[in-house]
């Protein structure tokens, strides 16, 4: 592996192989010293064009727990605002002795063209609407974690689909490992490529929650649109918001997850945020081991410490 920019051309293989990977790396972080000197003088950069929490700063605790060091990016203090390209910007950083580059960016497209002009790995931290393949990585954890295996399992992926990159990548990812994707949310917010995924979809959100092992829930993208397309968040939510009386017709083993950032109340209740069987935090710290085995998987083969 080089890169790792889309789930959609991983085979199951590689998929459980990085999942076991992380499984070994979770353990690491229950340690007392929570650190392993693998990637020891290595040095990875995070390039994040477009906001975020959890994805930065998890890849750079995840590359710190590997021993490595890091250096972030920041667009708005740039030189970007001086009128240097991307290309510039990333051979510039490059050049100082970065071994791995974690990029996102609100284009479609772009890890692939980083990946292109440099020599070192590059992992895809979301491009656009398009792919986020490590948030896939920790989504599976997470269920195969509760689960045990994801395969035969009934996986509904609920709301703004087609400004996901997050659903994107979860289908592919999710399929690959043997279950079963229905894609619920009104017409307009599917993608139009939708008959080509293999999945099945639907609008009828209570008609498939006594089916469902996991709830999926995804953060309607106000910043790409979503909101265009219904009438009021108080309509989506009752539509598509999981409430405590969905969550009350689901299997009792059955588990709700969403990638965050959450909008409470709109997309998820706060009481159904909150409960239990809301896996939202252990997402989010499996997001950490993930990175590892992804980082470790990328960065291992010309370490010679
Ligand atoms: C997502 C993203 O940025 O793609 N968040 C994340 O990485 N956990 C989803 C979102 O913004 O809704």
């Amino acid at each position: 592996m080089n890169h790792f920019l889309t789930t959609e051309n991983l085979d199951r293989e590689t998929l459980s192989g990085l999942l076991d990977e992380a499984d070994g790396f979770a353990e690491v972080l229950t340690r007392p010293i929570p650190k392993v000197p693998a990637l020891r003088g290595k040095t990875v950069a995070t390039m994040f064009f477009e906001p975020s929490t959890r994805t930065r700063m998890s890849f750079e605790k995840a590359a710190k727990a590997l021993s490595a060091d890091t250096v972030s990016f920041s667009p708005g203090i740039s030189a970007l605002s001086k009128g240097e390209s991307l290309k510039d910007t990333v051979l510039t950083i490059r050049a100082m002795g970065v071994d791995l580059m974690v990029v996102r960016h609100k284009a479609t497209g772009v890890a692939w063209r980083l990946a292109e002009w440099l020599d070192i790995p590059v992992i895809n931290g979301g491009d656009g609407a398009h792919q986020h393949p490590t948030q896939a990585l920790l989504d599976c954890q997470t269920i195969r974690q509760r689960f045990g295996t994801l395969a035969g399992l009934h996986i509904a992926i609920v709301g703004d689909i087609k400004h996901s990159r997050v659903a994107r990548s979860n289908v592919f990812a999710m399929t690959t490992l043997g279950a079963e994707v229905t894609l619920v949310g009104p017409p307009t917010l599917l993608p139009v490529d939708v008959e080509s995924w293999p999945v099945n979809t639907t609008s009828d959100l209570d008609g498939i929650l006594g089916s469902t092992d996991v709830v999926y829930l995804l953060r309607v993208q106000t910043e790409r649109g979503g909101a265009s397309v219904f009438p009021s968040f108080s309509e989506y939510a009752e539509r598509f918001g999981m409430s405590m009386a969905r969550m009350n017709s689901l299997k009792s083993e059955a588990i709700v997850l969403h990638p965050g950032p959450m909008n409470r109340g709109v997309e998820i209740s706060h009481d159904v945020a909150d409960s239990d069987r809301a896996l939202i935090l252990d997402q989010v710290a499996n997001g950490v081991a993930t990175r590892m085995a992804v980082l470790f998987r990328l960065l291992e083969g010309d370490h010679d410490a």
